[in-house]
């Protein structure tokens, strides 16, 4: 049984904030800070822990904010300082946590430290921040490697240098606006120390690491022996350009900070690492007492709709990361994904629509499962409102850099980063004032189905399943139990105990099933009848443990 000491972010459920869609405050159909601070009330009454907040430093947003042009400050696309501030402020009025979002393995090629290194030339103290290499090839024209891209492409983009000749080439595993720095340098993490400090001192409760698996690249920068491997996969890896031993060295640094700050002040930051690996036991090294705290477990997110692959995927979580101490950190939707409702809706027979209302089903039934899992969750933005994928935004609307790099709108990711609806009939449903001309992603008509208040006015609403789940995480003593035990085994069934007779029980399958536990029901995702369990529904019950 945790203490009641335990550290929040163990079995904290975090909200997405994605700024630029959550909420407008300043009428320009860009989501920002003063928004979200408008939004906070809201999330209170959800029931959640607190926000992870996406990227809201200076930036030219070619990759919306993962291309930072200076770590310390506030775009004005989303306000300043002071909004940010009072954000925190009333954050922590309300009881909830904020957690920031910053991105270690690039900057953006706007970044004065990587202007200034263009400038430099070749051989330079500047260029030493980034990878600069000269090409192969006769002149030089060839990338000094075979490594692709993470949004497709080479990896290398060739530089004009001063003198106005053809040079060196630069590294970006993602976008060419993305120069990554060079980890080899020990300047890149004195500046990352500070950065760290900034924001510490600003009151934050922890930090999102963006791309925790990069930063340092094999010193030899050799080809790699599969060089398509990061062109369509995103978490495909190159064994030379990601997951490489010095990496840990910077999270026992940034851990020591924290550590120091808590040891200041008594209170407890979190470090929550973006870590795609390619097993669990790998992501374990990452969470090593002196390391990160968390890493978001993945394997959820590409798991199918099937009882024995969720069984096997968080068996294998709770056996390999959290039998080491470490918590597990739970994920089915983020900005970078197909939202779970299209997801789970897709069919199985190609070419066919998916089908909303099974995939609605499932995607509330998997937030209860993963609700009622030990360990910390994150959601994101709309989940809560059951928002599925805007699969027909106009083609010139589409923003995502993936789309230009890849030349296939079906691989960008606007359709799940859509500005959430608030209220109203037609757009832009409170998400930004009346006087606003557009939103910067278009919002459909049919989100009028979808808005918050509309939602929250339907006690049956998916919203209500989430809200109450949230709160029978807090009340529920045995929920507060880390460990789990598997019941039932049937086919498409899948159904665990946790603490003093707390049951969880889902319905994979496409058909009601009698329901597995007699007891007292607490919450399921859809209405059971006759002792039934629904389809593609999940369920709660305390249930006496003598019986
Ligand atoms: C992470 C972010 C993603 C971004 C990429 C490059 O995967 O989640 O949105 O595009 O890093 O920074």
């Amino acid at each position: 049984m945790a203490t009641p000491s335990a550290p929040w972010w163990r079995d904290a459920v975090m909200y997405q904030v994605y700024l630029r869609s959550f909420r407008d405050g300043n009428s320009d159909g860009v989501g920002d800070l003063r928004g979200a601070r408008s939004g906070l009330a809201y999330l209170s009454t959800l029931g959640v822990d607190g926000v992870w907040i996406s990227p809201c430093f200076p930036s030219p947003q070619r990759d919306h904010g993962y291309d930072v042009s200076d770590y310390c400050a506030i775009d004005p696309l989303f306000g300043d300082l002071d909004d940010f501030d009072l954000l925190v402020r009333d954050a922590h009025q309300l009881g909830l946590k904020v957690v920031l979002d910053i991105v270690p393995n690039h900057c953006s090629s706007d970044h004065p430290r990587f202007q200034e290194a263009l400038a430099a030339g070749p051989g330079s103290e500047a260029r030493r921040w980034f990878h600069f290499a000269e090409g192969r090839g006769a002149d030089g024209s060839l990338p000094p490697n075979n490594w692709r891209a993470m949004f497709g492409g080479p990896a290398w983009t060739r530089v004009v240098e001063p003198d106005g000749r053809p040079g060196q080439w630069y590294l970006h595993m993602f976008t060419p606006h993305q120069p990554d720095w060079n980890w080899r340098t020990p300047e890149v993490a004195d500046l990352f120390d500070k950065v760290l400090r900034f924001w510490l001192d600003r009151g934050v409760d922890g930090f999102r690491i963006d791309v925790a698996v990069g930063l340092f690249k094999h010193p030899d920068l050799p080809d790699s022996p599969d060089p398509t491997a990061d062109e369509d996969a995103r978490d495909a890896i190159n064994p030379l350009a990601w997951n490489q031993p010095e990496v840990h060295t910077v999270w026992r640094r940034w851990r020591a900070i924290c550590d120091e700050y808590d040891a200041y002040d008594g209170k407890q930051r979190t470090l929550v690492g973006e870590v795609a690996v390619p097993t669990p036991s790998d992501q374990a090294l990452y969470l090593r007492p002196d390391e990160l705290h968390q890493a978001f477990y993945f394997d959820l997110l590409h798991t199918p709709w099937d009882a024995s692959a969720f069984r096997e995927r968080i068996g294998a979580a709770l056996h390999d990361i959290a039998s080491t101490g470490a918590p597990v950190t739970w994920v089915l939707n983020n900005h970078d994904q197909q939202r779970t409702v299209t997801r789970y809706g897709q069919s199985v027979l190609p070419g066919q629509e998916p089908d909303l209302d099974r995939g609605a089903a499932r995607a509330l039934a998997a937030a209860l499962l993963m609700l009622a899992l030990p360990g910390s969750a994150y959601l994101y933005q709309g989940e809560e409102l059951g928002l599925p994928e805007v699969t027909d935004l106009p083609l010139d609307a589409l923003t995502d850099p993936i789309v230009a790099a890849t030349g296939r709108p079906e691989a960008g990711r606007d359709g799940c980063r859509v500005p959430l609806p608030w209220s109203g009939t037609k757009p832009p449903f409170g998400f930004t004032g009346a006087e606003a001309d557009r939103t910067w992603l278009p919002q459909p008509d049919w989100f009028d189905r979808y808005t918050v208040q509309l939602l929250r006015a339907n006690g049956d609403s998916c919203w209500h399943t989430y809200r109450d789940g949230l709160q029978l995480r807090r009340t529920v003593p045995a929920l507060r139990d880390p460990a789990l035990r598997w019941l039932a085994d049937d086919d498409g069934i899948l159904a665990f105990a946790r603490g003093e007779g707390f049951v969880c029980a889902v319905n994979f399958t496409d058909a009601p099933v009698p329901a597995p536990f007699r007891g007292t029901p607490l919450l399921s995702s859809q209405p059971c009848d006759d002792g039934k369990l629904a389809a593609n529904t999940a369920a709660w019950w305390i249930v006496d443990p003598a019986a």
